[in-house]
């Protein structure tokens, strides 16, 4: 190794140290489930998994990864327009489709590559992309690799801001307007029944991320476009296997034939990259499975989420307000939010701080997730930890 690269990395990594914001990895023994054994400190309820429906550990979601693995092996050692392409791909790219009501999807091997696959693809030389300023750092890599499109910022969910963004466009150009369906810091909704408004008077493209949203919100989990009674109404949306359905990892993009098919030949990770694993395309057929035939999964996750939210205030804390599963406590400084983590992991609770270059200086929190799994012995327990912890660094009387 260059002995002057490797300095300045050290000396860089000392910095973060020195500003109590350099990240320790977990090291988790057990399967995600509602409580987790960690190398370092022993067993904690968890409170930061994006493990919404708790499928992350169900039976049949574990036992069709197995039989995938077993069925087809441990990959195609390709991409997918090479050799790349089985059958199972086919399958859950169907049960994506007919899901979210597109007429076609096409799985990527993460939701980043879905994404950062996508915009590039579309948003070409005379195109522009309209993107609220808190969309996921995918979708902002997305747009920035978008070099011929005209790339636009809204301030976040502010429709004032993105229709006079939109307003002053070229009517015949084609436009994207482009949204994180749950804000994965903020917890909150996109106006998506605005934009769809807008995107129809300004003749706009629409494209939901929503990562946060599937298997949480709507009436039967299909997401913030079932939610807001719009499904059907949006072009494009993007979304990952890695959080509510299964918990693995895997991403797609699910819209028209003829979206999916541009995709194919020309967005560059399937070109490229090998294809989604086998076994996580059979664990995220099962967990889409369970979602559907197990509807008590969302009551018990809404449950959880009310009952929580309803603690928290209950303390003294203000949680950011909304419907997602996603509850921030704005603490103020990075260090702060990682001091305060890792004196509720010492308490057994699992949850995470994020701080600067994450979320804006000066609004470091604590990122309380929500999960099916949970029963309330561990939530009382949670809320008793935030409750010495929150005094004891004073945030609450
Ligand atoms: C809104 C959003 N989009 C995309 C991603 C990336 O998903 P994946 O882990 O499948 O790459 C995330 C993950 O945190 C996310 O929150």
């Amino acid at each position: 190794m260059n002995q002057v690269f490797n300095r300045k990395l050290r000396t860089d990594l000392d910095a973060l140290r020195d500003a109590g914001t350099y990240k320790h990895l977990r090291h988790i023994t057990t399967p995600m489930a509602a409580t987790v054994h960690m190398a370092e400190t022993g067993d904690a309820i968890v409170l930061s998994s994006n493990n919404y429906l708790g499928l992350a550990d169900n039976p049949r979601v574990v036992e069709a990864g197995i039989e995938g693995l077993r069925h087809y092996g441990a990959g195609t050692a390709s991409v997918r327009f090479i050799c790349g392409t089985l059958d199972i791909h086919k399958r859950i790219e169907e049960r994506i489709a007919q899901f979210l009501g597109t007429g076609n999807a096409l799985t990527y091997v993460s939701c980043w590559a879905a994404n950062t696959g996508l915009i590039p693809t579309i948003a070409v030389e005379g195109t522009a992309i309209v993107s609220d300023e808190l969309n996921h750092a995918s979708i902002i890599d997305g747009c920035r690799m978008a070099t011929q499109a005209q790339r636009l910022r809204y301030k976040h969910a502010d429709m004032a801001d993105l229709e006079a963004k939109l307003a002053n466009l070229a009517p015949d150009m084609t436009k994207f307007v482009i949204t994180d369906g749950v804000f994965s810091m903020e917890g909150d909704l996109a106006k998506l029944p605005e934009i769809v408004a807008l995107a129809k008077r300004y003749n706009a493209v629409t494209i939901v991320d929503d990562s946060h949203g599937t298997g949480v919100m709507g009436r039967t989990g299909r997401g913030t476009i079932e939610h807001f009674g719009l499904t059907g109404q949006i072009d494009i949306i993007t979304g990952t296997l890695g959080k509510a359905l299964g918990g693995a990892a895997g991403g797609f993009v699910a819209g028209s034939d003829d979206l999916v098919e541009t995709l194919i030949q020309k967005s560059r990770p399937q070109l490229f990259s090998n294809a989604l694993p086998a076994t996580v395309a059979c664990s995220a057929l099962a967990a889409i499975d369970e979602l559907d035939g197990h509807p008590e999964l969302l009551t018990t996750l809404r449950d959880n989420i009310a009952y929580f939210r309803a603690g928290l205030k209950k303390l003294g804390y203000g949680p950011l307000e909304g419907d997602s599963a996603i509850i921030p406590i704005i603490v103020g400084e990075t260090s702060f939010a990682i001091k305060m983590s890792d004196a509720l992991l010492k308490e057994g609770v699992f949850v995470t701080g994020f701080g600067y270059p994450v979320v804006p200086e000066g609004t470091a929190r604590i990122r309380v997730q929500m999960s099916a799994a949970l029963e309330r012995a561990h939530l009382d327990r949670a809320l008793s930890a935030f409750e010495r912890v929150g005094r004891t660094l004073t945030l609450i009387p």
